[in-house]
């Protein structure tokens, strides 16, 4: 039976998933997922900021340029995944940031001037700033703040204008690049995701209402059993980003399950299942047409490597397509039947 790209592809839907080229390397059950089920690929790691200029001026772009080789023999697109993220900075950029507005606007510029004219050809669509939100404070996710921005190391040495500054920089090196701006922990029917979808929807519409060259805005949809869905609040919000004239992408799809997920192996993957199916018919009703996980199968998921949500007796999450010996599970079946 033919995969999700192919099965998205006549939908007129692009899917693809986050791709680690260590495995793409060493586990050929692994490349061949990824040639069976994407259209669409994004480097889990090697387009970070730790990855590409591990040291001040010093560009290695060998595992980047991995994936982007695998990427054109296989015929398919690569999404750039992160310019600038509070997270996957080296030591060197936490402590430069800290000398100074100039050393860091010549940081910035720096590194978008390699790293755009590097990818040029092949990563036509960059999430430009990932995860500028502050979690409101009351939340259960980390990393909350009184806010609306979150405070990282970029704020700090920018203030709030990093943001517009990272998206001038990008369409001025390349204007035909899809500029994205990709947030997590805006997509349940929890109070402190509406108020985290209004602090989106007010920094969006400043940018746009200020001509900041914005496209696109990435949804992660790193979705918790724990926390409840409903389409109506999240379809609304969708239809408010696309009527800033901004496209929606979902980029980092994953189901954590809770605590107390129930032993029962199909009864888990059912929860799992019905997630997937209700969040994504909701966000292809709403006009996404770019979907993405956050990997492919069980196997190496990055929940299995997050003790945040360990889940107990040491069982292994089940929140992709494929378990961990590449069968296809009822979410692969779900995330089929939402295109
Ligand atoms: C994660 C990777 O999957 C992990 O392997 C890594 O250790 C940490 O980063 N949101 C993002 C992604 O935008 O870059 C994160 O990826 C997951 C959360």
């Amino acid at each position: 039976e033919a995969g999700l790209g192919a099965l998205g592809r006549v939908r007129g839907i692009s899917f693809g998933a986050a791709v680690q080229l260590s495995l793409l390397e060493q586990d050929a059950r692994y490349r061949q997922a990824f040639a069976d089920e994407a259209a669409l690929l994004v480097p889990e790691w090697e387009a970070k900021w730790e990855a590409l200029q591990p040291e001040e001026g010093r560009f290695d772009t060998a595992p980047l340029d991995g994936i982007l080789n695998w990427a054109r023999a296989a015929r398919m697109p690569v999404r750039g995944h992160a310019l600038v993220w509070h997270n996957a900075m080296p030591d060197w950029l936490v402590a430069a940031l800290g000398e100074g507005r100039n050393r860091a606007l010549g940081l910035l510029k720096a590194h978008f001037d390699f790293v755009l004219n590097h990818a040029r050809s092949q990563i036509r669509d960059w999430d430009v700033v990932n995860e500028p939100i502050a979690n409101p404070p009351g939340s259960d996710l980390p990393e909350r703040g009184p806010g609306p921005l979150r405070d990282t190391p970029w704020l700090r040495a920018l203030g709030p204008s990093y943001i517009e500054t990272a998206f001038r920089m990008a369409r001025e090196r390349d204007p035909t690049l899809r500029l994205t701006l990709n947030e997590y922990g805006v997509e349940e029917d929890t109070p402190d995701a509406a108020e985290k979808r209004r602090r989106l929807l007010a920094l969006l519409r400043n940018l746009v209402n200020r001509g900041v060259p914005i496209d696109a805005v990435g949804i992660q949809a790193h979705l918790q059993l724990v926390r409840p869905f409903r389409p109506e609040p999240f379809a609304a919000f969708l239809a408010e980003i696309r009527g800033l004239g901004l496209a929606v992408l979902i980029t980092e799809l994953d189901i954590r399950e809770t605590a107390a997920a129930p032993p029962d192996l199909a009864r888990r993957d059912a929860l799992v299942a019905e997630r997937a199916e209700a969040f994504l018919s909701c966000a292809v009703q709403a006009g996404v047409r770019t979907v993405l996980s956050w990997g492919l199968t069980d196997r190496y998921s990055w929940l299995a490597s997050d003790p945040g949500v360990a889940l107990p007796g040491g069982r292994t999450h089940r929140g992709l397509p494929l378990d961990g010996d590449y069968r296809r599970k009822p979410m692969w079946h779900a995330v089929a039947r939402s295109f």
